[in-house]
């Protein structure tokens, strides 16, 4: 099973040249901010080609570190970065490859990297080779490192997970919670037909529990059971006194997306009654955005400590064959934004291309730049379509186009209007669909000048855009 592996890296972030004063002679205000416009995101999708059931965490040494499953399912990776963009050219390392015979000679899948004790340790899934075995007999393992350097030491197999069952069981992962360590992880339970649940149980040592497992949620919902009955791939996170746990279900093609178990931080988690699922899946397939199958997330941070989804999927739906044998799963990373109850608000897969923004009137909240079809206007609307990736022409101007008509963009118009038409390729003016990126008065925040008509910025006026003088608070936006 050899596959061809590439990577593409989009170097972008060529911040604009800052302007002190622009060609209508209005102080811009860069002088205030005396520097240049927020970079654009550096980061671009696909992160990694080929590299499903993505882990990427910031650990405490500054490093970024990413691992997941390859499509040859014989080895278990690992890549370091001091940058989230920068995993896409990192160089990757191999810990550990499957054994000659035996039952972790086959699959191996679905590798997590924890810092357990002071000792790092991987987590993964893997299966016998065949001859006579079930390739599907997957089970839990780990592998230790001798040395304080994942990147460098030596791995060894510490041993197999002494699960409650013995049963199909794989996609473990660690959380600290209120002091101890707990392991969630997927498997099939005797006596419930399904093909995964989801567990979870405090840990005693690496690879034993130290109290009975709890089942949170068996796949029963329609999004869940198509092609498999499956709830597998749990990722935690904590925020704003509330315990998030995504998973993954249905079969791992373009059916496959999240789900989400949400519990008050403060509650009883080994009471199942403690956790909430949503009714409806929470990521799935976009056909606007071409990526298909979301799912097998994992939660990390950028360099400012934002949230960020990490996740894989393939940017075409149509699969010959088994989709676990296909190659194109691609780990993807976007910006989680929060709901004003605090709950995370996925949105869509943003699709391939620099990471999008959104752009708020500076210092209001719960409105934004936004599109409704080819209609553009400021003022609340559900995240996608509030999601704008800024696309630099040879010259550095910027083409505003929204995720979710990709083939479009912002306009300025001779009346000093805003609209979203069909991106012209390389019309420069009178179309007016590229902007100048400038600094405004904070950290966080642009103004958007048009090239086509100096002077002129994209600005909110109450629920509509316009062209105002560039520097007017009018033409100030909150990036984020
Ligand atoms: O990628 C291999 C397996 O496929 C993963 O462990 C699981 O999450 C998915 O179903």
């Amino acid at each position: 099973m050899q596959f061809g592996i590439s990577r593409r890296a989009f170097a972008a972030g060529a911040a604009l040249l800052p302007v002190a004063c622009s060609r209508a002679g209005r102080a811009l205000p860069a002088a205030a901010t005396g520097g240049s416009a927020p970079p654009l995101p550096a980061l671009s999708n696909p992160l990694v080609k080929q590299r499903a059931d993505a882990q990427i965490f910031r650990h405490e040494d500054g490093n970024y570190y990413m691992t997941g499953s390859v499509p040859e399912y014989d080895r278990l990776i690992l890549r370091r970065s001091r940058t989230l963009a920068g995993l896409a050219d990192a160089e990757e390392r191999v810990l550990w490859r499957h054994e000659a015979s035996g039952p972790m000679s086959g699959f191996l899948w679905a590798p997590e990297l924890h810092f357990v004790g002071g000792r790092w340790i991987v987590y993964f899934a893997a299966g016998p080779s065949g001859g006579g075995e079930d390739v599907f007999r997957i089970r839990t393992y780990a592998v230790i490192c001798d040395g304080p350097d994942p990147m460098t030491g030596n791995w060894t197999v510490l041993g197999q997970f002494d699960a409650p069952w013995d049963s199909f069981n794989l996609d473990s992962t660690i959380f600290m919670h209120r002091g101890t360590q707990y392991f969630a992880w997927a498997q099939r339970e005797p006596g419930i037909e399904t093909n995964s649940n989801l567990y979870i149980a405090p840990l005693a040592t690496p690879l034993t529990l130290a109290a009975p497992a709890v089942r949170l949620t068996v796949p029963t919902l329609d999004w869940e059971v198509r092609g498999f009955k499956v709830n597998e791939a749990p990722a935690v996170l904590e925020r704003g006194g509330k315990l998030f746990m995504t998973y993954s279900a249905s079969a791992t093609d373009a059916r496959y997306c999240l789900g989400l178990l949400t519990a008050d931080a403060d509650a009883d988690i080994m009471d199942p009654h403690a956790w909430t699922k949503s009714p409806e899946p929470v990521f799935t397939t976009c056909r606007e955005t071409s990526v298909y199958g979301p799912g097998h997330n994992s939660f990390t941070v950028d360099e400012e400590g934002r949230d960020m989804l990490v996740y894989h999927g393939r940017d075409y739906e149509a699969i010959e064959g088994d989709p676990l044998f296909n190659p194109d799963r691609h780990t993807r990373a976007q910006r989680l934004y929060f709901d004003a109850q605090g709950n995370p608000d996925f949105g869509v897969p943003v699709g391939n291309g620099p990471l999008p923004e959104r752009f708020a009137p500076a210092g209001r909240s719960g409105v934004w730049l936004a599109h409704a079809g080819t209609r553009a206007f400021v003022g609340s609307a559900p995240l996608a379509q509030t999601q704008f990736r800024s696309l630099p022409d040879a010259n550095g101007d910027l083409r505003l186009s929204p995720i979710l008509l990709r083939d479009h963009c912002l306009a300025a118009t001779a009346s000093g209007g805003v609209e979203i038409r069909p991106s012209a390729a390389g019309d420069r003016a009178p179309g007016g669909d590229l902007f100048k990126r400038r600094p405004g008065p904070r950290k966080d925040c642009v103004i958007l000048e048009s090239a086509a008509y100096p002077g002129k910025a994209l600005a909110h006026d109450a629920g509509s855009l316009r062209l105002a003088p560039a520097g007017e608070a009018a033409s100030i936006w909150d990036i984020s």
